[in-house]
C-alpha cells in the first residue's frame, strides 16, 4: 500500500487537533467497518467557520483525511464547506489508496455534521425567542 508524501506528512503532523471550548457545532461519526471514530468542533462567526478542531480514533489515512478537511473549511462559510466532498479531500491528499478510500468518507461526514448540528441548534434558540 502506498501512501502520498501529502498523506504521510498530515499523518505525522496533523493541524488543528483538539477540541473547542463551547463549540457552535459537533458532529461525530463512526466507521461500522473498522470501529474508528472521529469528532469535529466548529466555531462559527458571520456564516464563516471561524475555528475547526477534530479528534480521531482511528487508522493513519483517518487521521490524515481529519487534518485535511479542517484546512481545506476553515475559512469557508458554510455553504462551501457543505461541498467539500471526499473525493476532493482524497484529491488534496494526494489520492489515497483504494482500500483505504473509505476512511476519507468520516471526514467530510464528520464536518457536514458538525454544520448541521450548528444549524439546528441555532434553528430551536430562534424558536425560543
Ligand atoms: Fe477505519 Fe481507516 S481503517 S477509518
Amino acid at each position: 500500500m502506498q501512501y502520498s508524501k501529502k498523506v504521510l506528512e498530515h499523518f505525522a503532523n496533523p493541524r488543528n487537533v483538539g477540541e473547542i471550548e463551547n463549540p457552535d457545532g459537533v458532529g461525530e461519526v463512526g466507521n461500522p467497518a473498522c470501529g474508528d471514530m472521529m469528532s469535529f468542533h466548529i466555531k462559527v462567526k458571520d456564516n464563516r467557520l471561524d475555528d475547526v478542531k477534530f479528534k480521531t480514533f482511528g487508522c493513519g489515512a483517518a487521521i490524515a483525511v481529519s487534518s485535511m478537511v479542517s484546512e481545506m473549511a476553515k475559512e469557508k462559510t458554510l455553504q462551501e464547506a457543505m461541498k467539500i466532498t471526499p473525493s476532493l479531500v482524497a484529491d488534496e491528499l494526494g489520492g489515497l489508496p483504494k482500500q483505504k478510500f473509505h476512511c476519507s468518507n468520516l471526514g467530510a461526514q464528520a464536518l457536514h455534521k458538525a454544520i448541521r448540528d450548528y444549524r439546528s441548534k441555532k434553528k430551536t434558540k430562534r424558536a425560543k425567542k
